[in-house]
C-alpha cells in the first residue's frame, strides 16, 4: 500500500529534476558560462563525461576562471560539484586545479565529490596518447589534446589494464599497478620516445598514486547514488556536458570524435541519472561554428571572414591555445545534434561576435555528389565532400554586446535569432551577447 501510494504521489517529484546543458557543435560553445550562470537555481552540479581535454570558461567580472575537470558550478557557492563514473579523471591536473581554485580563495574541496567509480588518466595514457596522435586516420590525424583521454577510456572499455579513483585506496593497488606498468611499458615500447618509457616505472608510478590517494581521498565517494538518494528527496541537478555532439563517439563525425558520449545520449550513461529524471535539455550552440582539431567542418572559413571571426571572437583553444577553425553556422549539423540529444531550448551564445559584418550566412542543406541534401550523414569522407548550400541574411552593423533585451536587438539580429530557431525547430531559451554573466537574455525559465 505505502508503495503505491509512493509511487502515485512521487510522480509530481520529477517535474523539476535534471536540466542538461549539452554542447551542439564540436565543443567551446560556452557551456561553462551557461552552468555557472544556472547553478544559483540548482542544487547540485554533475560532470559526467570527458576529463581534461575540457576547458570551460567562467568569466566573473574581472575574473577569468579556466575548469578542466571541477564543475563549473564551484563558483556559485554552497552547491554540491560532482565528478561522475563517467568522467576520467587526471589527478595531477585535478590537484593543481584544486589548489588554483584555493589561491584565489574558492574552498573547493569543501564542495566537490568524485566518484570512486571514474576512471583514472595514468602516465602511460599520456605516453600513448602522445604516441598515436600524428596517426593519419583517413588521410588526416584527429589531433587529439594529448590529456591521456583516447587511451584512458581505451582501456577502461579493455578491463584488462584500467585503474579507478577506488583502486587508489585498495589494498589491491599494488598487484594492480606492478601489472600494468610493466604490460604498458611492454606495448609502448616499439612506439613512444624512451625518455617517456621512464615515466612509467613501477614505482614511479605507485609513488604517485599514493600521493593522489592522500590529496583526493577524502573527496572520493559512492556519487551514483547520491545523486539517485538526493533526486528521491527532491533535489535538482544541473548535468555539465563536455565537448560537444559532433564529437560524440558514436553519433559524431566519427573517427574525429572524442572518446566519450559527449551528445544528450550520455547524460544517463555518465552519471548514473535514469533518463527519467531528464527534465530539460539545453542546447549550446555558437551563432556561428568552431572546431579545434582535425576532421570535416563544411562551412569553415579559410579566408579573412574566418581569421574576423576568430579575432572578434578570441576563438583560441581554452585547453591547448591551438587557434579554433571558424565557419559559418551550419543548421544541418545542429539541426542534427538538437534531435541527438533532444533539446528542449536552445542557448544560442556569441551574438556579438556577428556584429559587425554587412551580411551572414546559415547553411540550410549541403551538396554532396550533385545532390541536395539536408541530413548529416555518417561518413567523414562524404562529409568533407559536402558543399554548404547556403541562405544569406543581412547583417545587423551594431554593436549588441550592451543589449539585454529582446526586443532591444537591432531587426536584421532577430531575423537572424528567429531564423535559427525555425531552422533547428526549437525555441530559443536564452542568448548570449558576451563572457560575462550580465551579457545574458533568458528567455525562459530555467
Ligand atoms: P565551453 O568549453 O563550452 O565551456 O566554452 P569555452 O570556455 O571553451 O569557450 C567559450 C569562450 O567564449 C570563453 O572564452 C567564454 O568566456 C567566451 N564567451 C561565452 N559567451 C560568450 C559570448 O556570448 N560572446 C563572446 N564574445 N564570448 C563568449
Ligand atoms: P570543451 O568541453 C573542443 C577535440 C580535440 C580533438 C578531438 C579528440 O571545452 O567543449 P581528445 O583529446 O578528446 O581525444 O580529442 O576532440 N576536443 C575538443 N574540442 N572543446 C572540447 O571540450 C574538446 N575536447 C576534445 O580538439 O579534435
Ligand atoms: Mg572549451
Amino acid at each position: 500500500m505505502f508503495f503505491i501510494l509512493k509511487v502515485l504521489f512521487g510522480f509530481g517529484k520529477t517535474s523539476v529534476a535534471a536540466t542538461c546543458v549539452i554542447g551542439l557543435q564540436w565543443g567551446d560553445e560556452a557551456k561553462g558560462k551557461l552552468v555557472d550562470l544556472l547553478a544559483p537555481r540548482h542544487d547540485i552540479v554533475v560532470r559526467y563525461q570527458g576529463g581534461a581535454n575540457a576547458g570551460h570558461t567562467v568569466v566573473c567580472g574581472k575574473e577569468v576562471y579556466k575548469l578542466h575537470h571541477v564543475p563549473s558550478g564551484i563558483l556559485a557557492g554552497g552547491i554540491t560539484n560532482v565528478i561522475a563514473p563517467g568522467v576520467v579523471i587526471e589527478p595531477n591536473m585535478l590537484i593543481r586545479e584544486l589548489e588554483g581554485l584555493e589561491a584565489r580563495g574558492i574552498t573547493p574541496r569543501k564542495n566537490l565529490m568524485i566518484s570512486e567509480r571514474a576512471h583514472v588518466v595514468m602516465p602511460w595514457h599520456f605516453v600513448e596518447d602522445k604516441a598515436t596522435n600524428k596517426a593519419m586516420v583517413a588521410g588526416e590525424s584527429i589531433g587529439t589534446t594529448n590529456r591521456g583521454i583516447g587511451p584512458c577510456y581505451r582501456d577502461k572499455v579493455g578491463r584488462t589494464h584500467a585503474i579507478r579513483i577506488a583502486d587508489l585506496s585498495s589494498d589491491q593497488l599494488k598487484i594492480k599497478i606492478t601489472e600494468t606498468a610493466a604490460a604498458k611499458r611492454h606495448m609502448l615500447a616499439p612506439i613512444a620516445d624512451p625518455s617517456d618509457l621512464e615515466l612509467l616505472d613501477t614505482d614511479k608510478v605507485l609513488q604517485q598514486c599514493h600521493m593522489w590517494a592522500n590529496s583526493l581521498g577524502s573527496l572520493a565517494a559512492d556519487s551514483t547514488n547520491y545523486l539517485l538518494d538526493e533526486l528521491d528527496a527532491g533535489k535538482r541537478l544541473l548535468m555539465e556536458g563536455a565537448q560537444g555532439s559532433l564529437l560524440d563517439i558514436d553519433h559524431g563525425t566519427y573517427p574525429f570524435v572524442t572518446s566519450s558520449n559527449a551528445s544528450g545520449v550520455g547524460v544517463s550513461a555518465g552519471s548514473g541519472v535514469p533518463a527519467r529524471w531528464i527534465t530539460n535539455v539545453i542546447g549550446v550552440t555558437k551563432a556561428y561554428s568552431t572546431r579545434v582539431g582535425g576532421g570535416p567542418f563544411p562551412t569553415e572559413l579559410i579566408d579573412e571572414t574566418g581569421q574576423k571571426i576568430r579575432e572578434i571572437g578570441r576563438e583560441y583553444g581554452t585547453t591547448t591555445g591551438r587557434p579554433r577553425r571558424c565557419g559559418w553556422f551550419d543548421a544541418v549539423a545542429v539541426r542534427y545534434t538538437a534531435r541527438l540529444s533532444g533539446i528542449h531550448y536552445l542557448s544560442l551564445m556569441m551574438m556579438d561576435v556577428l556584429s559587425y559584418f554587412d551580411t551572414v550566412q546559415i547553411c540550410v542543406a549541403y551538396e554532396l555528389r550533385g545532390e541536395r541534401i539536408s541530413r548529416f550523414p555518417c561518413l567523414a569522407e562524404d562529409l568533407r565532400l559536402c558543399k554548404p548550400i547556403y541562405e544569406t541574411l543581412p547583417g545587423w552593423n551594431t554593436d549588441v554586446s550592451n543589449v539585454r533585451k529582446l526586443e532591444d536587438f537591432p531587426t536584421n539580429a532577430r531575423r537572424y535569432i528567429d531564423r535559427i530557431s525555425e531552422l533547428i525547430s526549437v525555441p530559443i531559451g536564452v542568448l548570449s551577447v558576451g563572457p560575462d554573466r550580465e551579457q545574458t537574455i533568458f528567455l525562459a525559465s530555467f
